[in-house]
């Protein structure tokens, strides 16, 4: 062969091997395979990211994740937009996207107070439904929904945050038309509809004591009525500072005595400054964009991806450390550039919450939580 040749071959065979091995899909350790011991760790997806099977946040899901959860599809406001209309199509391609691909399938959410028409507690002169027309409307949608996917979904957020962080159920339109007990017949209807399905109690800022008590009286009252309630689900959208150490473990170990599973099932970790004290989730909270609000317009500087890494470490220590008693990790969405933290509680910020940036690769946040899995084994 002449040296010609040689110089056009190898730098050939060099590409195409790079092509196989070094795309960035390719390169890190694949992370349902090393938290198998552990717990099953997953995303939430968006309809995009179904809807582009062949795209490059698929890829990353279905590399790394064994179970998915619907970011917004399976929310009352979109899959039951008005009283006569339900709309399937999206949470259908959600569920077989999941079922193509041997995933794990959660369903968020059947009863919230957010992302629900106020229409739904109403009737047609917008007055305020009684408990028995409520109830029927609710063990309708719940019947409908669950039905449609019984045997597909694994799980279900049966309800989202009813509770106030002080431990109170929130006064919302649920409890004004129901009253309290709308939670247990949320579950009690679930159960009907799927007898298999796992059952969950979802919300944030259940390490708070007073809501982690709250909540442990919530689940004691559920299976005192003798109904089936699988897990608490603690959202986890966390920060620098809090859940501290101390208040996570006692949350996982009050749940884990009731004998139901934990699951972390909205995680990411906020680093940009805090644009007030509030901890929690509440998506109707909202503050104005202001320059220190977003102080990496152009990207993460190498220190504080470094303190994002630490913090991560920091807690899948901890759920590592309680994986008999965790279940499940999802990640709430994909990569930082789709993540709901750029427009939330600040419209129009730059984040950096998840374990893939913008361009698609594995920040050192991702090699932090790789190696809490093989510690823990
Ligand atoms: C968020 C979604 O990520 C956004 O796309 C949507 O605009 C608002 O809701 N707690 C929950 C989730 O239980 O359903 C929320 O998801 C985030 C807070």
């Amino acid at each position: 062969m002449s040296a010609r040749r040689h110089t056009y071959i190898l730098p050939a065979i060099v590409i195409a091997f790079c092509a196989i091995t070094c795309a960035p899909e390719h390169k890190e350790p694949v992370l349902k395979d090393l938290f198998s011991p552990h717990f099953l760790i997953g995303a939430a997806i968006a309809d995009d990211v179904v809807m582009n099977e062949q795209g490059r946040d698929a890829a990353i899901v279905l590399r790394h994740y064994n179970t998915v959860t619907a970011e917004n599809v399976m929310k009352w406001a979109s899959i039951h937009p008005s009283w006569e209309t339900y709309v399937f199509e999206p949470a259908d391609r959600f569920v077989a996207f999941g079922q193509r691909h041997n995933m794990v399938i959660i369903g968020h959410t059947l009863v919230w107070h957010n992302q629900t028409d106020n229409a739904a507690f109403v009737d047609a002169q917008g007055k305020l439904l009684s408990r028995d027309a409520m109830l029927a409307r609710l063990k309708e949608h719940i019947t409908t929904v669950v039905g449609r996917y019984k045997g597909k979904v694994k799980g279900w957020d049966v309800v989202n945050e009813a509770l106030t962080d002080e431990g109170p159920l929130r006064a919302s339109l649920w409890v004004q038309t129901i009253g309290e007990d709308f939670i247990a017949k949320a579950f009690e209807f679930a159960h009907e509809a799927d007898p298999d399905a796992e059952l969950y109690y979802n919300d944030f800022s259940l390490d708070k004591p007073a809501k982690r008590d709250a909540v442990v009286q919530l689940v004691k009252d559920l299976q005192a009525r003798g109904l089936r309630v699988d897990g608490v689900g603690i959202q986890g959208h966390w920060g620098m500072d809090y859940p501290t150490t101390e208040n996570l473990e006692a949350f996982l170990t009050a749940i884990g005595a009731l004998g139901v599973k934990v699951l972390v099932t909205e995680m990411d970790v906020d680093i940009l400054p805090p644009a007030w004290d509030y901890q929690g989730a509440d998506i109707n909270a909202r503050v104005e964009l202001r320059e220190e609000l977003n102080p990496y317009p152009d990207g993460l500087p190498d220190t504080m991806q470094t303190v994002l890494a630490n913090r991560y470490a920091e807690l899948f220590s901890i759920l590592v450390k309680h994986s008999r008693i965790v279940d499940r990790v999802t990640l709430w969405g994909v990569t930082d550039s789709t993540s709901w933290l750029n427009d939330w509680p600040v419209r129009g910020r730059t984040s950096y919450p998840l374990l893939f940036d913008r361009e698609y690769k594995a920040k050192p946040a991702f090699q932090a939580v790789v190696n809490t899995a093989r510690a823990g084994r």
